[in-house]
């Protein structure tokens, strides 16, 4: 009985956050990040018209840098507890970012990280470089996604 107990004790310590309560402002959450998200894949879109040189505008890519980096301050704060497809909303967010919060908030940190150092190439005026690390900086959202996100239905 004893072991039993220990067992299922162990069963409860070892289940993560997926059964934390929805958050009260979950569908809100989710629509706001999603929207986040989207400026960010619109921010690589365009500097990607730079990088492929579609339009002649390199003097453009510093603030396109800035704007990512700044962006991904907010990143990990996009997904409280409770935001996840268990507060039966709509969403891709895996429940490992949850249960790996502290791998998640690596994918974050990895994306701030790379960000950043765009931002002082593109001061640096190293076009050649730039082009490089945009490609490091799109790698950081890949991983994130590969991991974290559920495949498109
Ligand atoms: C640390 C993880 C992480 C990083 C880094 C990240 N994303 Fe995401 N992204 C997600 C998750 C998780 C979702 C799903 C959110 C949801 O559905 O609630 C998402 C959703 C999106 C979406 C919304 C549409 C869709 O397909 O679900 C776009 C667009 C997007 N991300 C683009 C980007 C771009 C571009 C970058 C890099 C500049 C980036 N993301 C970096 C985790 C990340």
């Amino acid at each position: 009985m004893k072991k039993l107990l220990a067992t299922a004790l162990l069963f409860l310590l070892a289940v993560p956050d997926a059964w934390s309560d929805p958050h009260p402002q979950a569908a809100e959450i989710q629509a706001y990040r999603d929207t986040v998200m989207h400026g960010l894949g619109k921010s690589m879109k365009a500097t990607s018209m730079l990088v492929k040189e579609k339009v002649d505008r390199r003097d453009d890519a510093v603030h396109h840098a800035r704007s990512l980096h700044g962006m991904s301050a907010l990143l990990c704060g996009l997904f409280p507890e409770g935001t996840g497809p268990d507060a039966g909303i709509e969403t891709r967010a895996l429940p490992l970012i949850w249960e790996s919060w502290a791998d998640y908030e690596t994918a974050c940190k990895k994306f701030e990280a790379e960000s950043k150092r765009l931002v002082e190439i593109a001061e640096s005026g190293d076009f050649e470089a730039f082009k490089a690390q945009f490609g490091n900086v799109g790698g950081s959202c890949g991983e994130c996604h590969d991991r974290f996100r559920a495949e498109e239905e």
